[in-house]
């Protein structure tokens, strides 16, 4: 490299994140090893207090990853072979993923119109007699129209799953609350809890992870299931433990997925500075906004005041995407295709067609996001995506 090579601005940079941590850090696998007990025990019963607080829901299930989240979250629903769970075609795959092992069929439905999140009215046409839940996705920590599929789901006698994975510590809009105070839950017959705000904390159960990238994320894998549901709530901590309440008795098959305790001990540091590291994201998501509104032919994400920006994720249509992912790299920018297919192409059933998403898995590019990203480097990528964009538009045949 040469003093003229500019900076290289990675995707995100989790080491940088952790340094100021580190004291903490390291006492904490000091208290986890004193304890000598490593699956579940005190850390992750404490972890699991903090998390529930934090999102204001009644119940926080430590589990093993976001995929077994979701799995365990749909089987505490009552989620079964032949059900029909009606969902996004734009997520990661474990959303559809672990519907699919169940014997259960995800109905994939389309977005609404310009943004990244699924369409109630969609919804509300593909359910039948067979639909049983309703499985939304806080898409780059976006939250998904918890009000409307809610009300969808009252109607209709419907679970609700929160994959919030990308999403912890999104809260609901003042001018939502009561919406969803109201609540999914407001069907099942028991007096309504009070209601979180979070996501999480918005439908009947809500599905976390903890893989390190994410905005609270682990040292390794870890997941949560969240609910206000007691029976929810005992029926996903029987689950991650084969099945049993008692050892050696098991009341159904289950899994073995505990968390433990280290990754508990670590979540248990990270969890109080999450409000600040979300203040962070958002600052570089304005300050992207600023920078690159007025680049023609890049669409920036919609602003709302309840997304924590896990990703920051552009349009760029007209077939161009690819070709500027290429001329960031060139320029020593990262940037990354989440996701380049819609999952509908790996099982499950469409209902009406998907231009939405099928128009989103071709457009999206998501920029370098993180709270510790400087001025220097987004103003960086800034011009080096004007570039690259400028580029490609001079391109042939575009
Ligand atoms: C939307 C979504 N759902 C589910 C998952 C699965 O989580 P995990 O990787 O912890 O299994 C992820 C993360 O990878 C995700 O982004």
């Amino acid at each position: 490299m040469s003093h003229a090579d500019p900076p290289t601005v990675p995707l995100l940079d989790l080491a940088a994140e952790l340094e100021p941590l580190r004291p903490e850090l390291d006492a904490a696998w000091r208290r986890a090893l004193a304890s000598g007990q490593f699956v579940l025990g005190p850390e992750v019963d404490a972890f699991e207090r903090e998390a529930a607080d934090y999102l204001g829901v009644r119940h926080a299930v430590g589990l093993n990853s976001g995929t077994d989240a979701l799995t365990i979250g749909l089987r505490a629903l009552g989620i079964g072979p032949g059900d029909e769970v009606i969902t996004t075609p734009f997520s990661f795959f474990a959303t559809s993923e672990t519907v699919l092992q169940l014997g259960a069929v995800p109905v994939f439905v389309d977005l609404r119109p310009g943004g990244f999140l699924l369409d109630p009215d969609a919804v509300d046409a593909a359910v039948n007699e067979r639909t049983r839940a309703i499985l939304p996705v806080h898409l780059y920590g976006e939250l998904a129209p918890m009000e409307e599929l809610n009300r969808i789901a009252r109607r209709h006698g419907l679970r609700v799953l929160e994959d919030a994975a990308q999403a912890f510590g999104a809260r609901a809009h003042a001018a939502s609350e009561a919406a969803a105070d109201a609540g999914a839950a407001g069907d099942a017959g028991r007096e309504a809890p009070a209601r979180g705000r979070s996501a999480g904390g918005l439908g009947h159960a809500g599905a976390f992870s903890f893989y390190p990238t994410k905005n609270l994320g682990a040292l390794g894998d870890g997941g949560l299931l969240t609910t206000d549901d007691d029976d929810v709530a005992a029926h996903a901590r029987r689950l991650r433990n084969h099945g049993s309440e008692r050892r050696y008795h098991h009341l159904e098959p289950g899994y073995n997925s505990r968390l433990d305790a280290l990754q508990a001990a670590w979540l248990r540091v990270k969890l109080p500075h999450l409000d600040a590291w979300t203040q962070a994201r958002r600052r570089v998501a304005a300050r992207y906004d600023a920078l690159l509104g007025d680049i023609e032919g890049v669409i920036p994400p919609r602003r709302t005041p309840e997304h924590v920006y896990h990703q920051y994720t552009v349009r760029l249509p007209g077939g161009r995407r690819d070709a500027v992912a290429e001329g960031l790299r060139a320029r020593g920018v990262a940037s990354m295709v989440y996701y380049p297919e819609t999952l509908d192409g790996y099982g499950g059933r469409t209902h009406g067609d998907l231009p939405h998403a099928r128009r989103a898995a071709a457009e999206v590019l998501s920029l370098p996001i993180y709270p510790t990203l400087s001025e220097e480097a987004q103003a960086h990528v800034a011009d080096a995506l004007r570039s690259a964009v400028a580029e490609g538009a001079a391109q042939p045949g575009d």
